[in-house]
């Protein structure tokens, strides 16, 4: 990798630097003009740029502007002869990083340039650890929730969605697959491109086929007018195929050769066009189970599952009950135009003894009708979960531990909130500095 792109129309002077320099191990590259060496620098250049002033042409101020323009944050060091040094100051000026007169001494420029180089690493850095924090922060704020299974999988999802491969998101209904197909989209290179979703449970059998590819006109009974299918809508973007284990098994076959060459026919068409997309599946039943019994193609499934990604249940996150229902409960409320108190602690045990077969969607629409009922407020989930609760007493959580569990999430979330300043922590739970202390450690949690 370049470290150091040397501009200088002098040999002697190019060969005299680039010796010292690969001296001290640095990587050099050397150009004798500055349209040549723009060719190599992009904002992503992790290296600086060592240039002489006096060159024809583009000079050394001309320069450094356009590699300003690529990248403000690119250092530019300058070589001046004794003639120069009133334009090298006003390089310095338009934002050069320093100057070294001519002739050069070989330990002052080794010096500027590491030191050159250590900055631009911070700016890179810098800009590396940004982007991922609102890459994180893009997907806290679609998929909530900060449980253990909760935070992995929020991180599985950050590491694949810049990459091109095809994920299948598996897990029961109402778990995220639809939220977190979306959130991939948007996190990847493709997110300006189009996203489509097409739920194969819900389009009938026979008209599968065009869905996906698309029909001339009059290419079947009934066929009027002509339709682009999505496979050809999703060009350049992604398309989302929910529960794959419905589509029929000749739709599949034809969407595997689709698939393997990139190219797709639409129905009564004879020419193939190409086509770019990300194809992200979801199924909320075991896909083994579906290729045992003949309804999922066994090599379209190693085609979509490059990447697998497993939704964990509700059950099996019930540190996320909480956040997730105040998530809800704040969007109800906005949305029905009303005031809504949080649940009380009872209700809250309640929710986190419940198994949630409905999973987030379930507790979802719990949110709505708790802000819509009439009930006096205690009575509300009490009697919306009425019936449902599963009572399966050795197995079931005991109240004390549900009790913890909520008394975790709130110290949890106060002091995410504070960013881990105790002392407004205090002030916001209104807690003894010492039970404080004392409950951190008992539930392990750090300031972060
Ligand atoms: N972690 C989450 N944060 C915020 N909202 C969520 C989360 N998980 C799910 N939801 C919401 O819950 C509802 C159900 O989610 P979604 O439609 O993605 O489920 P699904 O896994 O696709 O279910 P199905 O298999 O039934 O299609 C949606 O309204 C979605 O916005
Ligand atoms: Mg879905």
């Amino acid at each position: 990798m370049t470290q150091v792109i040397l501009v200088d129309d002098e040999q002697s002077v190019r060969d005299s630097a680039r010796q010292w320099l690969e001296l001290s191990d640095l990587t050099v590259r050397d150009f004798d003009n500055a349209r040549d060496a723009l060719g190599c620098i992009t904002r992503d250049f992790a290296g600086i740029v060592l240039s002489d002033v006096k060159m024809p042409d583009i000079d050394g101020l001309a320069f450094q502007k356009k590699i300003a323009r690529i990248d403000p944050h690119i250092p530019v060091v300058l070589f001046t002869g004794h003639g120069d040094i009133a334009m090298a100051v006003e390089a310095i000026r338009a934002g050069a990083y320093d100057f070294l007169e001519k002739p050069f001494d070989p330990e002052r420029i080794v010096e500027t340039i590491k030191r050159a180089l250590e900055k631009r690493q911070l700016v890179l850095e810098n800009r590396q650890l940004k982007k991922a924090l609102q890459d994180s922060e893009g997907i806290d704020s679609r998929l909530v929730g900060g449980s253990a299974p909760m935070r992995t999988l929020k991180r599985e999802i950050a590491n694949i969605a810049p990459t091109i491969a095809n994920v299948l998101i598996l897990g029961e209904t109402g778990t995220g697959k639809e939220v977190i197909a979306r959130s991939i989209h948007t996190l990847s290179d493709r997110g300006k491109g189009p996203y489509l979703a097409l739920n194969c449970a819900a389009i009938p059998v026979n008209m599968a086929e065009s869905e996906l590819f698309g029909h001339k006109s009059g290419a079947f009974t009934g066929a009027q007018g002509k339709r682009v299918g999505k496979l050809e809508a999703a060009n350049n973007g992604t398309l989302f195929l929910d529960e794959l284990g419905s589509m029929p098994m000749d739709v599949q076959g034809k969407l595997l050769r689709a698939l393997e060459c990139m190219e797709i026919t639409p129905l009564g068409g004879n020419t193939p066009r190409p086509v770019q997309f990300r194809l992200l599946s979801a199924m909320n039943e075991d896909p083994r189970k579906a290729i045992e019994e003949g309804r999922l193609r066994e090599d379209l499934y190693f085609r979509l599952n490059t990447v697998e990604l497993l939704v964990p249940p509700l059950r099996e996150r019930k540190e996320d009950i909480p956040i997730l229902f105040s998530f809800f409960l704040e969007r109800a409320a906005d949305v029905y135009g009303r005031t809504v108190e949080p649940p009380t602690a009872e209700s809250l045990a309640i929710m986190m003894s419940h198994d949630w077969p409905g999973n987030v969607r379930e507790l979802k629409s719990l949110s709505e009708r708790f802000v819509l009922s009439s009930l006096p407020h205690e009575e509300r989930i009490p009697k919306l979960l009425s019936g449902k609760v599963v009572d399966r007493r050795e197995s079931a959580v005991a109240l004390r531990d549900q009790v913890n569990l909520f008394e975790r999430h709130l110290i949890k979330e106060s002091l995410a909130r504070h960013d881990g300043n105790v002392k407004d922590v205090i002030a916001d739970l209104r807690v003894p500095r010492r039970t404080l202390n004392e409950k951190m450690a008992k539930y392990g949690l750090k300031r972060p």
